[in-house]
């Protein structure tokens, strides 16, 4: 069977309205399969460099104040198609666009403040994933 990583960060909003459990309920249903999980607090030197890619956009300044303004939890998941399997979990990155059902359709407020992140390609996905956890904390349990 071929699997594929995806990163998602549970975003500060996500955890201010409590909602760790019920979102992280939602992906495991979905089948994904959670091989590293932790809680941190980013400082906006560590925002800027995880979003580097967005540095140029207007909405740069807003993303990475709001990404360190509190905890967030990164989560290394794998699922056959994981990447693009999340996204359609997760829904349009404006919650008024996206689909009834997702996670963000249910729980997001705005563009800036949507709850959680999911990396858009399996090459980036690879990138974010080391970003917060080195290889040797991503376990392999079922194996
Ligand atoms: P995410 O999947 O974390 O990747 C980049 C983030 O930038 C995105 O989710 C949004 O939260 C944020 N973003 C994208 N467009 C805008 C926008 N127009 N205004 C504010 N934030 C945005």
């Amino acid at each position: 069977m071929s699997t594929e990583r995806t990163l998602a960060i549970l975003k500060p909003d996500c955890i201010r309205k409590n909602l760790i459990g019920e979102v992280i309920r939602r992906i495991q249903e979905a089948g994904f399969i959670v091989r590293a999980i932790k809680m941190v607090r980013l400082n906006l030197r560590e925002a800027e460099g995880f979003y580097e890619v967005h540095s140029a956009r207007p909405f740069f300044g807003e993303l990475t104040t709001f990404m360190s303004s509190g905890p967030c939890v990164p989560i290394v998941l794998e699922k056959n198609n994981a990447v693009a399997d999340f996204r359609t979990l997760i829904g349009a990155t404006n919650p008024a666009e996206a689909n009834e059902g997702t996670i963000r359709r249910a729980f997001a407020d705005s563009m800036g403040e949507n709850i959680v992140h999911g990396s858009d390609s399996p090459e980036n996905g690879r990138i974010e994933a080391n970003y917060f956890f080195p290889e040797h904390e991503i376990v392999n349990h079922t194996l």
